[in-house]
């Protein structure tokens, strides 16, 4: 028996990432052979000696280089511990990253990526519409650093606003540009490849832009941001990583230059996941494969019941794209599934779509999206209430606008569920 813990192929065969989710990074004879990885629900580790101690703190800190074959030792869980690590090592494989650090949210994850990267007097550019907590971080908080955040429309070619964008940063650096593709809530692509060459463009030499995007409405599974140019992907691991809406979590990943400065500021803002929750997203990972594949099934079906129904105006998704749509081209080079995110605009307005929302029985009206359970939304309202009215206005969060999030259920009881929800329009 192979006690390679981070074994990747069986002679010719590279083992693919859901096959490697049930072991990868964990070595049972360390936990006296329990099959699964326990809960190191514990907030510090005992040293063998004072001189393991200090390598320890050297490694962490970057005091010193690694000696060869050396790895970081187990110190407080603030800094590192066994269920992160493994976890870590596990979210790597699906996204090919060299590193991962996890976070107590997807709120913690993107806002420890902009601040590591950040510096007072820059700007920050960022595709709109985008989360709201996002949004909210970019316009109220980081102007308190003297940082402004320069909004880019998705679902459009970024070169048309590249001259525009060079008179309003007028000669200050770009920090980074934050690309959050597909759109929460409007399904909007943003060509990752083609905004970090502008992001480029509009930075300096010596401090280059760092492109973060946010993947949590497509990836690990549909969308992989670090192969079309990005330096960052971030998630909010609460929606189709932790997949069950049971637990708060995110997630960065890249390289391992560039995530270093994220690891080293996740440990002085303290905002790491907790042990507890790094084993449930563990176990999350061993379906994540065949729920987001299931969910997708599912809206596909629902995708094509809602487009032909006449209380419908407009269907935002991605399986349902014209083949004109110039996003099309964009989809099938960037993504490799639509992922079950579906937005829709009631004819009627809010009232209409109020009254949709409230008549639903089996689907749960409910912000957050990616679980098992599929829940309804009204962003205008809810998940983004707090973005400027004009901005809504602009970025095509509009009144009668419904985030659908579709879960594992019978795609049938879900298309009955919204068929009578819409009768009330
Ligand atoms: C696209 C996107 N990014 C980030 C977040 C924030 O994640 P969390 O709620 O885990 O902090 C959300 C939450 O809805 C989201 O939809």
């Amino acid at each position: 028996m192979s006690h390679d813990v981070h074994l990747r192929t069986i002679g010719t065969q590279a083992l693919h990432p859901e096959s490697l989710m049930m072991g990868y990074g964990y070595n049972p004879a360390l936990s006296e052979g329990a099959v699964k990885c326990p809960i190191f629900q514990t907030s510090t580790f005992v040293f063998e000696s004072a001189e393991d101690g200090k390598a320890f703190f050297e490694l962490a800190y970057g005091l010193r280089e690694p000696n060869p074959g050396e790895r970081p030792g187990l110190i407080y869980s603030r800094i590192n511990n066994p269920d992160l690590e493994i976890l870590e090592d596990r979210l790597c494989i699906w996204d090919e990253a060299e590193a991962c650090a996890t976070f107590a949210s997807g709120m913690a994850a993107t806002t420890t990526v902009l601040l590591a990267s950040l510096r007072p007097g820059d700007v920050v550019l960022f595709t709109a519409p985008i989360y709201g907590g996002s949004d909210h971080f970019l316009h109220h908080v980081l102007p308190n650093w003297n940082v402004e955040a320069i909004a880019i429309p998705a679902g459009e070619r970024p070169e048309p606003h590249e001259e525009s964008l060079r008179s309003v940063i007028g000669g200050r650096p770009v920090g980074a540009v934050l690309i959050e593709t597909p759109a929460n809530p409007t399904n909007g692509l943003t060509d990752i490849a083609a905004m970090a060459a502008m992001a480029r463009r509009l930075g300096t030499v010596d401090r280059p832009p760092v492109v973060v995007v946010d993947n949590t409405l497509l990836g690990p599974l549909w969308q992989q941001p670090l192969k079309h140019g990005a330096d960052i992907v971030v998630y909010s691991a609460t929606k189709f990583i932790g997949g069950h809406s049971d637990v708060i979590a995110g997630a960065a990943l890249g390289s391992a230059a560039a995530m270093a400065p994220v690891r080293a500021l996740r440990t002085f803002l303290g905002s790491m996941l907790s042990p507890m929750d790094g084993w449930l997203l563990m176990r999350s990972l061993e379906t994540l494969k065949m729920r987001m594949t299931a969910a997708m099934k599912n809206a596909g079906y629902v995708a094509r019941f809602l487009k032909q129904h006449p209380a419908v105006e407009t269907l935002h998704y991605l399986g349902e794209l014209d083949e004109g749509d110039p996003m099309h081209e964009l989809y099938q080079r960037q993504c490799t599934g639509p992922g079950s995110l579906i937005a829709f605009e009631v004819r009627g307005g809010e009232a209409a779509a109020f009254r949709v929302l409230n008549a639903l029985k089996l689907v749960r009206l409910a912000v957050s999206l990616g679980g098992t359970e599929s829940l309804a939304e009204h962003p205008a309202s809810m998940t983004h209430a707090d973005v400027a009215k004009d901005a809504q206005a602009r970025f095509g969060i509009t009144p009668g606008l419904v985030r659908l999030s579709v879960g594992v259920e019978h795609y049938e009881d879900l298309i009955a569920d919204l068929a009578q929800a819409l009768e009330n329009a």
